[in-house]
């Protein structure tokens, strides 16, 4: 399979889980590379559902080693709860799993902050997943962040906690907020640092050895291009780099060791916070919602829905280098006589073939559209290519021209088999 980046396209929750639970079977070790328990990767095993928030989709396959990398924030407490989780399900993460030292620290107070910023903000909030995310990654900018290495030294862990907690406490009141209690705080995080420490090791250097007995690495992006720090739709974003370099960066492998760059988008579009949307669709969003699909995995809020926007994936294609298209919920366009595919924006007069930068900009932003005709036939139990609709095939064709990549996966369901390699 060779070492492969996959990245969402879109704003996140494209399918990420399914399709690298499906590449996983090929692969020796997955690696998570950023974000934090701000995702949800849903995979589906017969009627088993499991949806990971920290720990590697790969862990589901028997026998493949998974890492969770330095560019990950990490909540111990709620990656024991996932790690309990998954092993009750009778899924062996014990031996499995490397947990990056360098990888940094999510405390109470990052997510009492993350929350008071959002009311802070009032109308204007990101519509975070209160994870903490934002101020964690925001204490590793300004070097006063804790790390794994850190938790795990039970000599320098307490002194320093008691000074982050000082500080924080001091920010919370300016809040009107809660001050976070350090004893009740230390308990349970010396308690999560002693589970962990058996799972902790050097995963730059793990995995330069695997990649030096010829090992492939399958990694496996959160969030979506548009959610990226940099390249997303600022300030309605997460704290870390979603595309591609981030896999780099977030899991200390060089650019020259990766091989390809798989995108996984829907055959739709969806954004589940605040920002601009500018398919956005009522009716496409009735109508997904009624159908019981498009809630969120993490925070179960209803995500928001519209037309396949090409202009997005497009400059997806162009951040990420993507070289290869999975396309997922192909089913959930079943039943629509027409489907719309923005192919650019307007605003007055000016055209758009990209995003721009300006977040105010592109809320103007008005679609042009192309129209498809529906194929009117459920799809969810083609198994193979050649049985598809002809118009699914043309309307699948048709995205991955405009976004410029080579269609490899159609996804007809939530399940490992209903996944069609061209
Ligand atoms: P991720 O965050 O990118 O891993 O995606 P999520 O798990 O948050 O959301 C994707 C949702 O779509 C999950 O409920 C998946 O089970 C589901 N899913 C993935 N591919 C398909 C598909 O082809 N068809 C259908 N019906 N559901 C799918
Ligand atoms: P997966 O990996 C979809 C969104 C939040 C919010 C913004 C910032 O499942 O695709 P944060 O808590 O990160 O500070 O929130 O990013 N968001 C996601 N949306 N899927 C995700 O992850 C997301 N993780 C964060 O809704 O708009
Ligand atoms: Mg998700």
């Amino acid at each position: 399979m060779a070492n492969t980046i996959l990245v969402g396209a879109q704003w996140g929750d494209e399918g990420k889980g399914k399709i690298i639970d499906v590449l996983t079977e090929q692969a020796d070790i997955v690696v998570r590379t950023q974000g934090g328990n701000n995702a949800g990767h849903t995979v589906f095993i017969g009627k088993q559902k499991y949806v990971l928030h920290l720990i590697p989709s790969g862990i589901l396959r028997k026998g493949k080693t998974c890492v969770i990398g330095n560019g990950v924030v990490i909540d111990p407490v709620s990656l024991v709860s996932e790690i309990d989780g998954l092993e009750k399900m009778n899924v062996k993460v014990n031996g499995n799993l490397f947990i990056s030292e360098t990888a940094h620290l999510v405390f109470p107070y990052h997510r009492e902050l993350d929350a008071q910023r959002e009311i802070l903000k009032g109308k204007n909030k990101i519509g975070t997943t209160k994870r903490g995310i934002g101020p964690a990654y925001g204490d590793k900018a300004a070097r006063t962040g804790l790390r794994i290495i850190d938790l795990i030294n039970t000599e320098s862990f307490e002194s320093r906690l008691k000074l982050k907690i000082k500080e924080n406490n001091e920010v919370l009141k300016a809040f009107g907020a809660k001050p976070i209690s350090f004893s009740q705080v230390h308990a349970a995080y010396r308690e999560a640092g002693d589970r962990l420490k058996p799972f902790v090791a050097n995963t730059v250097v793990l995995l330069d050895k695997a990649i030096r007995r010829g090992e492939e690495i399958l990694f496996e992006g959160a969030q979506g291009t548009f959610l990226d720090i940099d390249h997303g739709t600022y300030p309605f974003v997460t704290s870390s780099n979603t595309t591609a370099g981030g896999a780099c960066t977030g899991s200390g492998v060089a650019p020259n060791r990766m091989d390809r760059v798989v995108g996984v988008m829907k055959a739709y579009t969806t954004r589940v916070g605040e920002g601009p949307l500018p398919t956005e669709n009522a009716e496409i969003a009735d109508m997904l919602h009624a159908m019981g699909r498009e809630f969120g995995a993490t925070t179960g809020r209803a995500r928001r829905c519209g037309w396949f926007d090409s202009v997005a994936t497009r400059h997806a294609t162009m951040v990420n280098g993507i070289d290869e298209l999975a396309v997922t919920n192909l089913d959930g366009l079943d039943t629509l006589e027409t489907i719309k595919v923005c192919i650019g924006y307007k605003v007055g007069k000016t055209r758009y073939d990209y995003v721009p930068n300006d977040v105010e900009t592109l809320a103007k932003c008005e679609p042009i559209y192309a129209e498809f005709p529906g194929w009117l036939t459920p799809t969810d139990k083609i198994r193979d290519w050649k049985k598809m609709p002809a118009k699914a095939k043309s309307y699948l064709k048709a995205l991955a021209e405009l976004t410029g990549a080579k269609l490899t996966i159609a996804s007809v369901g939530p399940a490992r088999e209903q996944t069609i390699f061209l």
